[in-house]
């Protein structure tokens, strides 16, 4: 819990606190022990004011006795609490764990809930109001920051919204997705397919596969290579999402459009990885979140299960 790398920083602040106890100790001590010089009217000898004079009166007792508890408290919380050092205190309190308790809590107090929803199949949930509203709010809080809130995605993070996947669309496919995460990973493949040249006929037979707009001559130069893509992304480039490479042969791009984004991913490869929410959300709250991708691209009717 401690940020110090080594125990000097954590005994100097300790030893400070606790000297600077003691010298608030040392005062109380010395100042009610000693009045000073003691003059026969009972003052110190300062006048302000022309009349204002300085008594010679030992503290009241409320005060001294306030300046007791603050030390008393001060000493105590100390040794209960995180604040000498890197001592954690004896109750071994800290924010995180007040956190953890927090959201054990709040779970433990939505179980029933869930228990509910966990019961039901995709399909239903998706059809569900009260199941899509809590699947949307988990969303915005856990994927809205990569696939934005509305589930479109951007460049790099796939649209989850438009019925094309990568990793397959079925209820379990999503689920097993959100639970355990997926890294997809395109090697470098620029040594596999030959000169610059070679490369870019190759990009140009990609787009012709899609139907995207190329140079027919140099996609017919390229076509031959594509053998070497086939093992990942099928002939006729139609995908395999058990290793979410995607379709090559729609308009659905998730890396960027067009000639020089495949070049460009064809010489550096291309690591993305969605990562794995179990541990961070309970089943539950992930079959919910399954139910409500499931149900942005899906029609409850056209129900699977
Ligand atoms: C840190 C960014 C990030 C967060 C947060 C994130 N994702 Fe992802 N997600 C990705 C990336 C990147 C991919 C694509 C992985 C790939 O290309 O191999 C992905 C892929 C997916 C897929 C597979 C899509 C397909 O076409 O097969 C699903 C489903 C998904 N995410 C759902 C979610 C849900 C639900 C959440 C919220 C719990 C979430 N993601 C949170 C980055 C993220
Ligand atoms: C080892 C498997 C593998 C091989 C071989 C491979 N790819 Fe890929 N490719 C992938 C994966 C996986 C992705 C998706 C990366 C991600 O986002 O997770 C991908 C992504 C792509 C994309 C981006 C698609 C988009 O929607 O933006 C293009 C284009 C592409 N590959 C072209 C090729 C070409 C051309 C070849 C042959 C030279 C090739 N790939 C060989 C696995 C492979």
């Amino acid at each position: 819990m401690s940020d110090f790398l080594n125990g000097f920083w954590s005994s100097y602040v300790a030893i400070i606190s606790l000297v600077s106890i003691a010298g608030c100790v040392v005062l109380l001590v010395v100042t009610a022990r000693s009045r000073g010089p003691a003059r026969a009217d009972n003052t110190t000898g300062h006048v302000w004011d022309e009349d204002l004079r300085e008594m010679n009166n030992p503290m009241p007792r409320w005060w001294v006795g306030l300046f007791v508890i603050t030390i008393v408290f001060g000493l105590a919380y100390l040794f209960f609490y995180p604040g000498l050092g890197s001592f954690q205190g004896s109750l071994a309190w800290s924010t995180e764990s007040e956190y953890q308790k927090e959201v054990a809590e709040a779970n433990a107090s939505l179980e029933p809930v869930y228990a509910a929803f966990k019961a039901q199949p995709t399909a239903q949930l998706a059809a569900d109001p009260a199941a899509r509203a809590v699947g949307e709010r988990l969303f915005i809080n856990n994927c809205a920051q990569c696939h934005g809130s509305d589930a479109r995605g951007s460049k790099g993070f796939p649209n989850l919204t438009d019925g094309d996947w990568l990793y397959g669309g079925t209820p379990d496919r999503i689920e097993e997705t959100i639970t355990l995460g997926r890294t997809g990973v395109m090697p470098p493949m620029a040594a596999a397919v030959g000169t610059p040249e070679e490369v870019r006929n190759l990009a140009n037979y990609v787009l012709s596969l899609a139907g995207e707009p190329h140079d027919s001559v140099r996609a017919g130069l390229g076509k031959a290579k594509f053998s070497v893509c086939a093992a990942c992304h099928g002939i006729g480039g139609g995908g395999n999402p058990a290793l979410g490479a995607p379709r090559l042969s729609d308009r659905v791009w998730l890396h960027g459009y067009g000639q020089d984004a495949i070049v460009s991913i064809i010489n550096t490869g291309k690591t993305n990885q969605m990562p794995p929410q179990q541990g961070r959300l309970t089943e539950a709250q992930i079959h919910v979140l399954a139910s409500y991708v499931w149900g942005l691209s899906n029609k409850p009717a056209q129900a699977p299960n």
